[in-house]
């Protein structure tokens, strides 16, 4: 089968096609015919060995300390299941569905356990919309939802709100029923239509020298500190932050003894409930994946590089195999090839 592979770490251009053994579905798995991958900041710094801080060493650890450990990339996909292994009751041959992986979705073929993060498409999303869901959806209900725990008529403040993970973070925070600020400096009309009541421009107005309060804090952008925000956090107010410093993990045990704002951080991994979870989100409405550009898997050092220089708004989808109109989905593929 065609994977797009990375021998080395690297610029975009380490990314190339080859030809590599399709994977055989054991008891417990699905075999998925991939239709479509996305190219997120977490696939950038695999590609790159670009851990932030110290987390570079363990970056390498898991990743591979000279090259890549697993050289096919791409950690989310939506295609169709084209074999089930024993034991499968969730899923059946024909079933569409979206999910994440440590790797392997830049590929024409991917196996996944049954109880991995993996659930049926949402209706009216093609492969491509919902590859663009697990990485920003998941990250944002793992921090908004699991680690802040936001709470219905709470004031969010989504820092870095037009990235990747910022998009869904304005969405899952209105969905939990808070009001959402955004800051960002770019498409702050999309923003608002995505459930912001006002987004900042970082370029002209100075967040953390505000007269606001606000009971959660999301900080997506490096070098930001729960030191900075805490001015602008309610009493009870939790700042958190996906870069996981060593400054942050020392103000994160501090900061649990008084009765003060709070500071958390962590690493958002997928699962089958989480998955499902921002299924039903979809399925209701108050979720919706915005795709910035589609590639094709041989254009995937593209893909990569648009994702680095052009900043889109939006994900960043590649087309692992060209995928009919919905209306006209093809029968499962065949396991040839
Ligand atoms: N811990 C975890 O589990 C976890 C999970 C997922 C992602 N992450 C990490 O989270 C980070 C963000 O991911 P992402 O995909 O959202 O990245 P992204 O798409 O590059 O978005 C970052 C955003 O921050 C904005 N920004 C830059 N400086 C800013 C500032 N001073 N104030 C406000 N906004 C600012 C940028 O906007 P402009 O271009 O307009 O400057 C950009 O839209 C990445 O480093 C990623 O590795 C961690």
């Amino acid at each position: 089968m065609r994977a797009a592979t990375s021998r080395n770490y690297g610029t975009p251009d380490v990314l190339t096609l080859e030809d590599v053994p399709r994977p055989e579905v054991a008891d417990g798995q699905i075999l998925v015919a991939v239709h479509a991958s996305v190219v997120t900041q977490g696939d950038r710094r695999l590609r790159a060995a670009d851990f932030p801080g110290f987390t570079a060493l363990l970056g390498r650890l898991f990743a591979g300390l000279r090259a890549p450990r697993h050289p096919v990339g791409g950690t989310n996909f939506a295609g169709r299941v084209v074999a089930v292994g024993r034991g499968v009751t969730r899923f059946a041959v024909g079933d569409d569905v979206f999910g994440s992986v440590g790797h392997g979705a830049y590929a024409e073929y991917l196996t996944v356990a049954e109880a991995d993060p993996v659930a049926k498409l949402p209706s009216g999303l093609d492969y491509g919309e919902a590859a663009a869901l697990p990485y920003g959806a998941v990250t944002a209900l793992v921090f908004l939802r699991d680690v802040a725990k936001v709470q219905p008529g709470e004031r969010v403040l989504v820092v870095g709100a037009s990235g990747g993970v910022g998009q869904f973070a304005v969405q899952v925070a209105r969905a939990l029923g808070a009001d959402v600020v955004g800051v960002a400096r770019r498409n702050p009309e999309a923003l608002r239509s995505l459930g912001a009541s006002r987004v900042i421009d970082y370029s002209v107005e100075d967040v953390t020298r505000s007269d606001d309060r606000y009971d959660v804090v999301f900080d997506l952008v490096e070098g930001g500190t729960f030191r900075r925000y805490r001015r602008v956090l309610a009493p009870r107010g939790r700042y958190v932050s996906v870069y996981v410093t060593l400054r942050l993990l020392f103000e994160m045990v501090v900061s649990r003894w008084g009765d003060g704002p709070r500071a958390a951080t962590g690493v958002a991994m997928g699962t089958a409930a989480l998955i499902s979870d921002i299924r039903d989100l979809v399925q209701r409405g108050a979720l919706r994946p915005i795709v910035a550009g589609r590639y094709s898997l041989e254009r995937i050092a593209d893909a990569h590089a648009s994702l680095e220089n052009d900043k889109p708004f939006g994900s960043v989808v590649v087309e692992v195999r060209p995928s009919a109109p919905m209306a006209e989905r093809p029968e499962p593929a065949r396991l040839a090839g």
